[in-house]
């Protein structure tokens, strides 16, 4: 189980954006998420459809001990929960004045359910106050999104040496992921910003990169992540590949997928050829009018046609393959985009810098 806190002080560059997607990207690959907003500005419910002003078993209510953690989870989709919040979180840290062990009450609530989930997401809001201080107590890992602006960069050594005080004082290591986030990668100064935090912080930037993309903010004013509204776009194609740089870093055993979702992996059928060949489903869960084929070194990287099936109101792609045994490499063509199996884990890099999904038979 990882638990992972967008952090920046600086507001506006990208944290509950990268933590509703990312989150939704992981639950639509199979793991469990819960989704904490430690914001009182709410924006986590705003993104995903609810009005915060409506939300009313929030983080405060956790944080302040009047309700259990179970108790205020909302279910968002698939393997997706959440803790929302609103504005009635900004009295917590006036509250809190002078309560011993204040920077702890998130990791204690936590304890009582993270046995239930593969990641933990806490979105924090823009300042180093008691609210993002129980955020970095509570998780081992912070995901930093940084925009493309001086006052982005400038930050970003403030709140590395915010995490250092906290390894040096009290002994938590918080590992860090630095993310560029809505960045114009054609541009000298996107180019710039990419370079300036690989040289400046070798070994901590993610692979990942988020461009500049106008539909993941039509996809936050719709209420939605991009997972739903908007597949063609680079925005879901950039996601999907931080989830997946995060999967491969995993060490711990995810939770079993739900067995209505074990038809969308690569699967292998039952009926075995003489020869030890085997039957495999591709399947793959898209709208009817955007077409899906397979490549793969089976086929020479030759996009096959899926065919639509519907099953209740999804349409689910698929494709029977007999295959010799082996290790393959493939990926999917979705509306022309070529992409990795999103419910596959198993990945290596391709020759363009993206990722190709691996099965074995
Ligand atoms: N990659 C991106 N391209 C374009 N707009 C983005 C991108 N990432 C975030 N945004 C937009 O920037 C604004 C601030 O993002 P948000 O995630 O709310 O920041 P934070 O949580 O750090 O305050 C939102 O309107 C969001 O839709
Ligand atoms: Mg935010």
């Amino acid at each position: 189980m990882r638990k992972i806190a967008l952090v920046n002080q600086k507001g506006g560059c990208g944290k509950t954006t990268t933590a509703v997607n990312l989150a939704s990207f992981l639950a639509d690959m199979g793991r469990k998420v819960l989704l904490v907003d430690m914001d009182p500005q709410g924006h986590c419910a705003l993104n995903l459809g609810t009005p915060p002003e409506s939300v009313v078993k929030s983080t405060h209510e956790v944080l302040t001990a009047a309700l259990p953690m179970a108790e205020a989870v909302t279910p968002v989709h698939e393997n997706l929960d959440a803790v929302f919040s609103n504005v009635v979180l900004s009295a917590f840290e006036q509250l809190m004045s002078g309560v011993p062990d204040r920077e702890y009450r998130l990791k204690e609530a936590l304890s009582h359910v993270e046995f239930l989930y593969d990641y933990i997401l806490v979105d924090c809001p823009p300042s180093v106050g008691l609210l993002t201080f129980n955020a970095l107590m509570a998780c081992d890992e912070a995901l930093v999104p940084v925009d493309s602006s001086a006052n982005s960069l400038h930050g970003l050594d403030r709140l590395i040496d915010s995490m250092a005080f906290i390894r040096n004082h009290v002994g938590h290591a918080i590992q860090v992921r630095i993310l560029p986030v809505n960045i114009a990668p054609r541009t000298r100064f996107g180019q710039w910003v990419l370079r300036t935090l690989r040289e400046k912080y070798p070994g901590s930037c993610a692979t990942s990169v988020i461009t500049s993309s106008t539909r993941l903010r039509e996809a936050a004013a719709h209420g939605q992540p991009v997972t739903r509204f908007s597949p063609q776009d680079h925005a879901y194609t950039e996601y999907q590949a931080l989830a997946l740089e995060l999967l491969r870093m995993e060490t711990h055993t995810p939770h079993v997928r739900k067995p209505e979702q074990t038809e969308q992996k690569v699967s292998q059928g039952a009926s075995r050829h003489p020869e030890g060949a085997r039957q495999v489903v591709f399947a793959f869960e898209a709208p009817e009018g955007m077409p899906v084929k397979v490549a793969g070194d089976f086929n020479n990287w030759k996009p096959e046609d899926l065919v639509p099936a519907r099953s209740g109101d999804r349409t689910v792609w698929k494709k029977v393959m007999t295959l010799p045994p082996g290790t393959y490499q493939y990926k999917y063509v979705v509306d022309g985009r070529w992409i990795p199996d999103p419910v596959n884990s198993r990945v290596s890099e391709d020759v363009y810098g993206g990722y190709n999904s691996i099965m074995s038979v």
